[in-house]
């Protein structure tokens, strides 16, 4: 399922060692979403106020997926039957649009442990900050309005990964065909429902808030939702497709017009953490120079990976492993990591070395050898500053209770778009009926 591209020109190294583990699959920097706050008092100043309305949608396209992702692995897999999945009759009293449903008794699942979805969890912190009772979530950027013409954004409440992940797993071989592809029908559901609203007839979607962390979350249906805001990970998903029509046009390839996404509507958010943070207090002498874990061939990409593992894994000092995200790569991973002074990684706080550099002989090794004591660790203190913002899991069930760093940072990003969003719902209205205007590369 692994599908974004690799960024061509540029490798990302970082002496970010405590975050994100992964099959080091990213390609551009995850971090947008935090350009503005990487001060660690960003999210106590809390920024304007973002008025949310949340779509009706029912609960076997949220919360009820959750349920049914926990039947079938205890379905498939007795022997983990005594896992804690948090199993609950009470979804059927789940009532989002009204916020009604938040009794005592209603109790959410756990999102899944699998390190393969759980990186792409936001759906559910989002959601999860958007059902907390108001007088939980003062934190919050966002407030819930009940009343959508008072909205400045309408959020879709489609675990759209989930669904995605659920039918990869019960049935991986549909998941590119619309017949027997349960995701695709759930696709087409919320499409139907939030098409059919009088909030997309005013917008046209345009102030529509999608979650597809996922790369291949809303698969079939992305044209579709092209003019929301659609919160993703990356733009790899949509890479290979936009780069291939660049193939067909003539002169240099330097732009990619990306067709559905763009970094002017959208917002590219922070994946989830699945090690947990490193204090810098207990930060240890480090004896290895690169370390790298993850998988060497990747589907489809992950060209300039392949080279520079030939080419560095017999350096001294450098470590490259095959892993997986399991239980024992996870362990691996975070001694690996916390004994490295960098890693390929895609983060911020990177540093950027240009791909024929890197795949010369010797420049990436003697590159990093020759970087500073000092410089490092202002860039490890700059890190731990920003970990914040890394951070959705508020430590609530159901991520009912005050939020995290991360999802202020999304929403704040989110209020950032709300300008031009009112100004292209504007520019529609008046627009003469029957004139279409083509959509526009927004070449950043
Ligand atoms: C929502 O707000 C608008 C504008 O203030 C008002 O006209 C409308 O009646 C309200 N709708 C409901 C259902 O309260
Ligand atoms: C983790 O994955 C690796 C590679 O697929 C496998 O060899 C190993 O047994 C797995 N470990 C666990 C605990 O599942």
């Amino acid at each position: 399922m692994q599908s974004r591209a690799h960024v061509a020109g540029l490798l990302l190294l970082s002496s970010l060692l405590l975050l994100l583990f992964s099959s080091l699959t990213k390609s551009a920097s995850p971090l947008q979403a935090l350009s503005r706050a990487c001060t660690p008092s960003a999210n106590l100043h809390k920024q304007p106020t973002l008025n949310v309305f949340v779509t009706d949608l029912p609960p076997e396209l949220n919360y009820g997926l959750l349920h049914e992702y926990w039947d079938f692995q205890r379905s498939s897999d007795t022997e983990k039957s005594s896992t804690d999945t948090g199993r609950s009759s009470s979804i059927s009293r789940v009532k989002i649009s009204t916020g009604e449903f938040l009794t005592k008794s209603v109790h959410i699942p756990l999102y899944p442990d699998d390190p393969l979805i759980k990186q792409y969890s936001a759906e559910y912190w989002l959601l999860g900050d958007l059902i907390t009772p108001a007088n939980e979530r003062s934190n919050s950027v966002a407030r819930r309005v009940w009343n959508s013409s008072l909205a400045d954004v309408i959020f879709v409440p489609f675990f759209a990964t989930l669904s995605a992940e659920l039918q990869l797993h019960q049935a991986k071989g549909k998941f590119r065909h619309k017949k027997e592809n349960a995701d695709y029908d759930r696709q087409v559901r919320v499409l139907e429902l939030v098409k059919n609203s009088p909030e997309w007839k005013r917008s046209q979607g345009r102030d529509h808030v999608f979650v597809l962390t996922d790369p291949v979350a809303m698969w079939h249906v992305r044209s579709e939702i092209a003019p929301a805001v659609l919160l993703t990970v990356d733009f790899g998903g949509w890479y290979m497709e936009d780069a291939k029509e660049v193939e067909n046009q003539e002169g240099p390839l330097d732009v990619i017009s990306h067709r559905q996404v763009s970094l002017l509507k959208d917002v590219i958010v922070p994946y989830t953490h699945l090690l947990p943070p490193l204090h810098p207090a207990d930060d240890k002498q480090r004896g290895t120079l690169l370390y790298f874990k993850g998988a060497r061939h990747r589907h489809r990409t992950g060209l300039v990976r392949d080279k520079l593992w030939a080419l560095l894994k017999d350096e001294p000092g450098v470590v490259f492993e095959e892993g997986f995200p399991n239980k024992t790569g996870r362990e691996q991973a975070l001694k690996g990591m916390r004994s490295a002074d960098f890693c390929l990684h895609p983060a911020e706080f990177s540093l950027f070395v240009a791909v024929h550099n890197a795949l010369q002989p010797k420049f990436l090794v003697n590159y990093l050898k020759g970087i500073s004591a000092q410089r490092k660790r202002s860039m490890r203190t700059r890190l731990a500053n920003a970990q914040q913002f890394f951070e959705y899991d508020n430590g609530y069930p159901g991520g009912i209770g005050p939020v995290k760093g991360a999802v202020n940072a999304i929403w704040n990003k989110v209020s950032d778009k709300v300008p031009a969003i009112k100004e292209a719902v504007a520019r529609e209205r008046r627009k003469p009926l029957d004139v279409s205007v083509p959509a526009r590369c927004q070449c950043l």
